[in-house]
This record gives structure tokens, sequence and C-alpha cells, in this order.
């Protein structure tokens, strides 16, 4: 963080100090809001959560070292009132980003595809200069702030995953920190329930482009219809990317390698290089394009950006990460999240990666869809069939629609199963796999499918 005294943040956030001895004494970061980070330098911001109450473990933040405590309530340390926290952390981020006018700020949303996206324009951009960017998926009201207040006198770009769910929350994210470049990567369906229609999902995407200023540049997918129109929002510069010939950054010449992995040939008006992406799935190509014309726009020559997007690991866990298990068993773990596009991507890697053997899907709910839910569900089936699947595993009530529309393809002759939950569908893909085969575990968060994933490539007990 860039040091601050009690006494300026307690300006900053308009708080008043609190059993503080010395006003001087200096925050250095970092800005935490789990006690258990806690360090000398730190401050502890007091969140309410739904089951503890960060008020609670106040002491214990300033007994292993953290200066103050940004609180709401005076909670027995040395603390900055504030009435309400996170607005707090909000106002105390925009304030650390107008002391640095030289920051490149990056911001990046879509319904899919983020924080693959962030990894990748991170390994690419820290190239240019020292780097920000979130850990994970922290792209919300609170984690979006945190990030910001981990920018350092020596921060050149901070890339920031900006995430909706509803209208007006990335207007709100880009107040924190105004961006110069905004990349929009797709419209889907995730989390269409809460917002009411796709096109209320469009609409909140394009907020960032809406956001950014003249000087600024919209990376947008040209290959989206509803993300390309978003160039009618901006007063920013455009630069499109895509795989179609109009796309200012191109992917040409797009081929799988025999494990899903992309190679392409990536274009721009700059010349030209070759890519061959460590990351498995076709969709990771608008991902990288995303991220290669980000960098360029920084100014990273494309033959640079092509080396170090084929050199770039996928760094957040359980997002198509491939496990080769000794007996021959190829487990892809995508049990992160779903959504019917996310899931449509991962069912055309496995079938890509089972070409010339068998293909299995386990596949759970997918939350937050709204009343269209169970038409999405029996879509994800009906394309599950048609991926060629030898077996198909749907994990719990809630994904049992998917069951529907399988049999719905008369041409499917693959096993069809209904597992009442992960145990269920473990026991019985024990009888199922062989070796040359391939498994794909997907569904949303909430589902929990992860230990599925974990126990088939054997990180956690069966
Ligand atoms: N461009 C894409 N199109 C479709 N699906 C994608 C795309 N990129 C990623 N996915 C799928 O979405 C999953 C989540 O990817 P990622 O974490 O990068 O997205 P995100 O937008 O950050 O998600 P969240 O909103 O949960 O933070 C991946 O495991 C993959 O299945
Ligand atoms: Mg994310």
């Amino acid at each position: 963080m860039i040091p601050l005294s009690l006494g300026a943040i307690a300006g900053l956030t308009g708080g008043r100090l609190d059993q503080v001895a010395d006003p001087a004494a200096v925050v250095a970061g970092p800005v935490i809001i789990d006690s258990r980070a806690a360090e000398p330098g730190a401050l502890f911001a007091a969140l309410p959560g739904a089951r503890a109450d960060g008020h609670d473990f106040a002491a214990q933040a300033v007994a292993a070292g953290a200066v103050a405590v940004l609180a709401s309530r005076p909670c027995g340390a040395p603390a900055i009132l504030v009435p309400d926290v996170t607005a707090a952390l909000a106002r105390l981020a925009r304030a650390v980003v107008d002391t640095r006018p030289g920051l490149q700020i990056a911001g990046i949303t879509g319904s899919a595809g983020k924080t693959t996206t962030k990894d990748l324009a991170v390994q690419l951009i820290e190239g240019l200069g020292p780097t920000v960017a979130p850990r994970a998926s922290w792209n919300n009201e609170i984690g979006h702030p945190l990030t910001v207040l981990r920018v350092t006198p020596d921060t050149k770009y901070l890339v920031l995953e900006l995430s909706a769910r509803g209208p007006g929350h990335i207007a709100r994210l880009c107040q924190i920190a105004p961006p110069r470049l905004g990349v929009v990567l797709c419209v889907g369906r995730a989390h269409e329930g809460e917002f009411g229609g796709i096109d209320e999902v469009a609409r909140a995407k394009g907020e960032l482009p809406a956001a950014l200023p003249a000087g600024g540049v919209a990376l947008l997918n040209a290959d989206d219809p509803r993300v390309a129109a978003m160039a009618d929002r901006t007063a920013a510069r455009v630069v499109t990317f895509g795989r179609g010939a109009g796309a200012d950054i191109r992917a040409e010449d797009v081929r799988l390698d025999d494990r899903g992995r992309p190679g392409f040939r990536l274009a721009s008006s700059s010349g030209a290089g070759l890519v061959k992406l460590r990351l498995f799935g076709e969709h990771n190509v608008h991902n990288a394009l995303a991220a290669a014309a980000l960098a360029g726009e920084l100014g990273m020559p494309v033959t640079e950006i092509a080396d170090r997007l084929s050199a770039a690991e996928a760094r957040s866990r359980w997002r198509m990460e491939v496990t080769e298990r000794p007996d021959g068993v190829t487990v892809l773990n995508d049990a992160y999240n779903a959504n019917p596009e996310a899931v449509a991507a991962a069912l055309d890697t496995v079938a890509v990666m089972a070409r010339g053997g068998r293909g299995f899907a386990v596949l759970g709910p997918m939350s937050e869809l709204g009343p269209r839910s169970r038409a999405r569900h029996e879509e994800v089936g009906a394309l599950a069939a048609r991926a060629g699947l030898a077996g198909l595993i749907v994990v719990g009530e809630a994904a049992a629609p998917i069951l529907t529309g399988a049999k719905g393809e008369p041409g499917w002759a693959g096993e069809l199963i209904y597992a009442a939950d992960g145990n269920a569908a473990l026991d019985a893909l024990r009888n199922l796999l062989g070796p040359g085969d391939v498994v794909l575990v997907k569904a949303s968060r909430s589902a929990g499918l992860e230990r599925v994933a974990l126990a088939l490539t054997g990180e956690v007990a069966q």
C-alpha cells in the first residue's frame, strides 16, 4: 500500500479516531479483512460476515501487529470509526489511486473468462513493469478496493477484474479505480436470473466501456454482437479482438492440439506472431486475444506478446485443470463455476481431448439462472449428448433437467446416470473409467463438485 498515517486515513474516509494513541502511526499495508493475516503495518477492516463479525476479531488483529482497525463501532482496539466500512474502503482506494496519476488501470469484465484473462494479461504486462492484480477472483465491492490498496509507490499497472450481479455494480467499481483501458469479453447467461435477462446483462457489462474517458481504450470482442455493440456506449477509442478478418487483433488458423490446447497466429496491424497456449479449450482463444490486445495497447510488441502468451500458465485453480492419472485417466477439473456458455466450452474441450478414446462428464447444477433455469439445464443435456460422450453423470436434484435434455437426443447411445450426490457420482465412475478416458467435472461453485474432481485426482480421499 501507499503508506498513510491513521490521521490521514481518517481524513480520507471521513472517519474519526477512537482509542488511537498516535494519529501519526503509519499504515504501510496490507489492508486485510481476515485477522489471521495481520502483520506489522497492516490495517484490519472489520466487516460483518455471514457467520462472524470482524469487530470481534479486532483486538486479535491488533495483537498480531495491525496498526489499527477500520470499524463501524468501538471494538476495544485502536480504530478509525466510519459509518460503513465497505464504503470507507472504496473511498480509501480511490484516494490512493488519485495519488498515482501515472498508474495505468485496466478493467476486465464479461460473463466468463475474467479471471483467466486477468491471469494471462498479468503474465504479459509484468514484462512491462510492476503490476498489481487481484488474487483469484477478487472482483466485487470488497475484493476490488482491497486489490487497489495493494498498489505501492512502484506500481505501474493495475489490472482489475470487474464483476456484476446487478445494474450499477460495474459503474461503482469503475469509480473506485477509474480504468483507462476496459476489456469486455462476452455477454452470457451467467447470473441471468439476477439481472432479468441477457439484455440486462449486456447493459450492465456495458457500464465498463461507458465509464472510460475519451483518452481511453475500449477493447471489445468482435465475435460477440452484444459486446461489439458497446462501441456505441463509449467515448474511448475502440479496439476489437476476435477470429474474423474484421477484428483489429486477430487469431488466425486456430488449431487445437491433441490435448485441446489452442494454437494460432496472432495478427494485428503492427505485425504477427505464433501462439501455442498452455491452457486447455478453444474458448481460451478469446481470453488470450483480450490479454494480447491489452498488452499491445500498453506498448508490448506482438512477437513478445506471442512468446509470453505461449509461456503463460493457468494461475487460478479448478479452471480446466488437467491431471493425468498414472492409470491413464485424464481428469479435467473445471469445478470452479458453471454457466451454460462455460459448460458448452468445457464439453467441446472434452470432445477434443477424448478423440480416439472415451469422454465422460460429471455435471452438477448451474445456479442463478432464474426462471429459464430448467430450459438452460435441458439445453446443456442436449449439448452433452451431441458431444458424443461415452457417459454423462448428472449430480443432484437441481441438475436433473440435464438428464431430460440428454434423453431427448435420440442419436446418442452413451451411459446416462443420475447420482444423488458427489459420493454416488464417484461410485458410478469407479466402474466406468479406464485407461485413455477423459472425464470432465463441472458445476456451479455452490454444488461443491471440486471434491469429486479432487477425489478423482487423488488429492483427497475417495
Ligand atoms: N471465453 C469463455 N467462454 C466460455 N466459457 C469460458 C470462457 N472463459 C472461461 N470460461 C469458462 O468459465 C470458467 C470460469 O473462468 P474464469 O474464472 O476465467 O471466469 P470468471 O469470469 O472470472 O468467473 P467469475 O465470474 O466466477 O469470477 C472456466 O472454467 C471455463 O469453464
Ligand atoms: Mg473470476
